[in-house]
């Protein structure tokens, strides 16, 4: 295993011991989330009690494989916890998230989670936001509308495409990836993109993260966050 995926490894399996028996468990998408996922797997065998509520279908059926008991958002009141990756943390703990086109459910359940937990890989860890291209889910009949308005503010949109077809994510929108490396100030973006009708959802996070664990060369630094 490299040394990336070590780290993420070391920093999913950390978090799995935040769960405690009988918790309702938020359970993120991505490379990250998915080695939480299968050790959350191997301790539902051992005999540990949760419900798992999954923030993709291909989550969902990972989950199903390892016989980790699911229920939906709408069955439960809250989460208990909810655990994902990131694709960019920032300093003040503010994440582009989205990479895996799963952002929309991923922020439906942070949002409705009493407790977020985010487990990333020490290359995640960012001064500022915007190297890597911020996803924003909309619906397929206003893209083009969506896709000029973006290019007139500057965040060349590239509409996100998988074997020259259009990305569909679980809910069947596009996503339109946007280069925020010259928007510095994120909340301000993410209430511009939010205003144009037909945009869903971006995967900018603010203000979600608890705790954040970084798999770091061999050992990982857990951070509770205070969110004020
Ligand atoms: C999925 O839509 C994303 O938000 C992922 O959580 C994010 O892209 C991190 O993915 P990796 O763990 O695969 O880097």
């Amino acid at each position: 295993m490299g040394k990336t995926e070590n780290e993420k490894r070391l920093a999913a399996e950390a978090s799995v011991e935040f769960i405690k028996e009988g918790m309702v468990v938020g359970l993120g998408t991505g490379s990250t989330a998915e080695f939480m996922i299968r050790r959350l797997g191997e301790k539902v065998t051992e005999g540990l009690v949760l419900t798992g509520v999954p923030s993709s279908e291909r989550t969902a059926s990972l989950a199903r494989e390892l016989g980790i008991p699911l229920t939906s958002l709408d069955s439960v009141d809250k989460l208990d916890i909810y655990i994902d990756g990131a694709d960019e943390i920032d300093a003040d703990f503010n994440m582009i998230k989205g990479g895996g086109g799963a952002l929309l459910r991923e922020k439906i359940l942070a949002y409705n989670s009493k407790f977020n937990v985010i487990i990333v890989d020490s290359s995640k860890k960012v001064k500022s936001l915007g190297k890597f291209r911020l996803p924003v889910e909309v619906i397929p009949l206003a893209h083009k509308k969506i896709i000029d308005e973006l290019k007139g503010l500057g965040l060349d949109p590239i509409l996100r495409k998988v074997d020259e077809a259009e990305y569909r994510t679980d809910e069947n929108n596009y996503i339109v990836d946007l280069d925020m490396s010259t928007h510095k100030n994120a909340q301000e973006l993410n209430a511009t993109l939010l205003a144009i009708p037909g945009v869903v959802e971006t995967g900018l996070f603010i203000n979600y993260v608890n705790v954040l664990i970084v798999g770091n060369a061999g050992v990982v630094d857990v951070m509770k966050v205070d969110r004020g």
